[in-house]
């Protein structure tokens, strides 16, 4: 398979996505000849990838160093960054080295925001490893870390100066988080790209078994359509409030149910449904299009309802809608404690900034948990 380019537009801080299966970074970062750089990953992508991935940073002529943090989102905190500043600086590394994100969502983020920060500003590189991070966060430059008070709570906007998906990785990671990454993508066909929302209905079985040429269709047009909402609005003023649709919703029982019971893609989906039923009510989307959203987030194994759903085992089976309420209202999108909803008119057109009653919230809440 060939590679595929996607390029995002930033003035002069664009650059360039290269999608490919069994990507060799010899060939794509000979630039790095000469240079010192950090190779920082988790504690389950490292054995599996990291070596090759050194391996080929080394041919390139560039002099690199490993760091293993620990996996999961508790290690994606200020405290583990003096131990990154430490290992740069052990390595020897000035304003013309590097350092490299090999991983997930968690390790981008991190590692986004140790290179924005060590010696203000060094080369940053993604190397994503799960779905989500190839569709979502490592475009787009958004870089961070958790407080205990709240997640994303410190970071920067921080643009890499290259993202290379080589998608044999994700022949590695567990089928959950695969799906889970798969409901960002059917995020950009409802948001953006109705000819997407129906390749990707018609080739679900060739989705559920990993088929290499609709893998790399589906990480290309996703990461096209983010990169157009990014080009159009970097810093989060307007147009890339719709790449929360769903994430009203999804965010707040993400939250009441504890960190960690849902992976971020199954509450989105959750979020995803009942934002198209909001969006029946209040916005111009049909029922028929509702019900081909819910349709196939389903056959993608994704759950569209919080009590029904196998993948977790709940604390509690029922949450009072107000609980849920409170928490949208504390979100950091919503305005004067109103919550504020992406919605849809049709798949592929959505608007962002809506507000619904708070009886159609509560209602679709009671028809749709
Ligand atoms: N910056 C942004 O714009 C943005 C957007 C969305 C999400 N995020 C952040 O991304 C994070 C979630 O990302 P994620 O879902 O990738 O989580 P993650 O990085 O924690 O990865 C999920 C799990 O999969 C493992 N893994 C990753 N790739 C693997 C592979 N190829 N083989 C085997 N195991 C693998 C990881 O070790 C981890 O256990 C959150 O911190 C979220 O806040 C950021
Ligand atoms: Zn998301």
């Amino acid at each position: 398979m060939e590679n595929n380019t996607v390029s995002v537009d930033l003035g002069e801080r664009s650059y360039d996505i290269v999608i490919g299966a069994g990507l060799d970074l010899s060939a794509l970062c000979a630039d790095l000849n000469g240079r010192r750089g950090l190779v920082i990953t988790d504690s389950h992508v490292g054995p599996l990838h990291a070596d090759r991935i050194c391996k080929q940073l080394e041919a390139c002529g560039a002099v690199v160093s490993l760091v293993d943090v620990p996996a999961g989102e508790a290690t994606k905190s200020l405290d583990v960054m003096p131990g990154l500043f430490s290992r740069a600086i052990q390595h020897g590394m000035d304003r013309s080295s590097f350092m490299c994100a090999l991983g997930g969502g968690m390790i981008g983020d991190l590692v986004g925001f140790t290179a924005a920060t060590y010696l203000r500003g060094i080369e940053f590189i993604q190397l994503p490893t799960s779905l989500l991070a190839m569709v979502d966060s490592s475009v787009g430059g958004k870089t961070g870390v958790n407080l205990p008070e709240g997640k994303n709570l410190v970071g920067s906007f921080y643009q890499p100066s290259r993202v290379l998906a080589d998608l044999n990785v994700l022949k590695t990671l567990s089928k959950r988080e695969f799906l889970s990454g798969m409901a960002e993508v059917v995020k950009y066909g409802i948001i953006y790209d109705s000819d997407f929302f129906d390749f990707i209905e018609q080739h679900v079985d060739d989705i559920q078994s990993m088929a290499p040429d609709v893998l790399a269709q589906l990480v290309k047009r996703s990461c096209e359509i983010k990169a157009d909402v990014v080009a159009k609005d970097e810093r989060e003023g307007g147009l890339r409030a719709i790449l929360n649709y769903g994430h009203t919703l999804g965010h707040a029982i993400e939250q009441v149910d504890g960190y960690g019971a849902w992976l971020h893609g199954e509450a989105i989906s959750i979020g995803m449904v009942y934002a198209s039923r909001l969006s029946v009510q209040s916005a111009g989307l049909s029922e028929d299009e509702a019900e081909r959203i819910s349709a196939l987030l389903k056959r993608l194994d994704l759950p569209t309802r919080r009590v029904t759903s196998a993948a977790v085992s709940l604390e509690r089976q029922d949450i009072p809608w107000s609980e849920l309420r409170d928490v949208m209202s504390a979100d950091k999108k919503s305005k004067a404690s109103i919550p504020r909803f992406v919605l849809a008119d049709a798949i592929g057109k959505v608007r962002f900034g809506c507000e619904v009653t708070e009886a159609c919230m509560e209602e679709t809440w009671n028809v749709c948990h």
